[in-house]
């Protein structure tokens, strides 16, 4: 890895500049471009989004961006781990072409209006984290557009970790017609089930080993279906989660898959999904599971 030099070779590029990517992107020519978005501290999870994009694009570009206008709460934006080095030094090896880790001003300079944007979600943002974060799907919406118009990708990745987001994404890629294709990708769990996330890291070890309680409640949803009303299924996997030391649920829904919208009857909608936010201490927690 090197910082930004305008000779492009074959080797992986920081630019934290728009000056500097838009040199960049020219010399990716015409290959097809994958794109995924993050906000770095970097693990696995985003390593299998990565290793798709490698695998079905010409060229990779990793976004690497803490996005102050998604956090509601400012602990959250501060105490978020920030490491872009160590970033670089994790996705090189994986066949990334770019890592663009651009400053606030670069994304939202002053006196234009890319932080205030308003976005229609369809409706999508009513449940599950919506209500609970407010503004976070529309901050969400005002980084990835603006990243979508730098990047000019062909294929954006996402994974299915943040259920929510990805489905807040096609909606408006379809609604304000992108010639981007999003692709969603399955939840990286690590070998005790718990969700990969860069929250982790904040984790107390006796946090950490209580985590893996959520992935085992949600779980035992699916032998669930059908077999008692979905109310009490919710409020069987609320208490099983809440039973692990530590750990504290914000919800858990059982939504339909497609409208977001939680459902009261099994039979609602052809496609189901669990989700739930749960409380480590401070550090909170999503993780969802298809039902049907
Ligand atoms: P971040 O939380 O860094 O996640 C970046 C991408 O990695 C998202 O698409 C997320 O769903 C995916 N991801 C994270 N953990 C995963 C896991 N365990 N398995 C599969 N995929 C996982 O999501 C964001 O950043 C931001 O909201 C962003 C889209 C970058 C906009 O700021």
């Amino acid at each position: 890895m090197r910082m930004f030099a305008p000779n492009f070779e074959l080797k992986m590029e920081l630019v934290k500049t728009l000056a500097e990517f838009e040199s960049v992107r020219k010399q990716l020519g015409d290959k097809t471009v994958g794109f995924v978005p993050t906000m770095g501290a970097l693990h696995e999870g985003h390593a299998s989004l990565i290793r798709r994009a490698v695998s079905e694009c010409g060229a990779v570009v990793v976004s690497d961006f803490v996005n102050p206008t998604q956090f509601n709460n400012k602990n959250d934006f501060d105490t978020y781990p920030r490491k872009v080095e160590e970033d670089c030094a994790f996705v090189e090896p994986l066949g990334v072409s770019v890592v663009f880790a651009p400053s606030a001003a670069e994304m939202y300079p002053a006196g234009t209006d890319y932080n205030k944007k308003v976005f229609d979600l369809g409706g999508l943002d009513k449940y599950g984290e919506g209500p609970r974060r407010p503004g976070h799907f529309n901050g969400m919406a005002q980084v990835v557009t603006r990243l979508f118009d730098i990047v000019r990708p062909d294929r954006a990745y996402f994974g299915e970790k943040d259920f929510q987001q990805l489905a807040i994404v096609e909606y408006f890629v379809r609604a304000l017609r992108y010639p981007v294709s999003i692709v969603r990708c399955p939840i990286a769990r690590a070998a005790d089930g718990l969700a990969l996330s860069s929250r982790n890291s904040l984790l107390t070890p006796g946090q950490r080993a209580a985590a893996p309680g959520i992935y085992r409640s949600i779980c035992r949803a699916v032998d669930m279906v059908g077999k008692m009303p979905v109310e009490d299924a919710v409020r069987e996997v609320t208490a099983m989660i809440d039973g692990y030391a530590g750990l504290r649920t914000e919800y858990v829904e059982i939504i339909n898959s497609l409208t977001l919208r939680p459902v009261t009857d099994w039979d609602e909608a052809e496609h189901l999904r669990l989700t739930c936010a749960v409380y480590a201490g401070q550090v909170r927690l999503i993780d969802n599971i298809a039902l049907k």
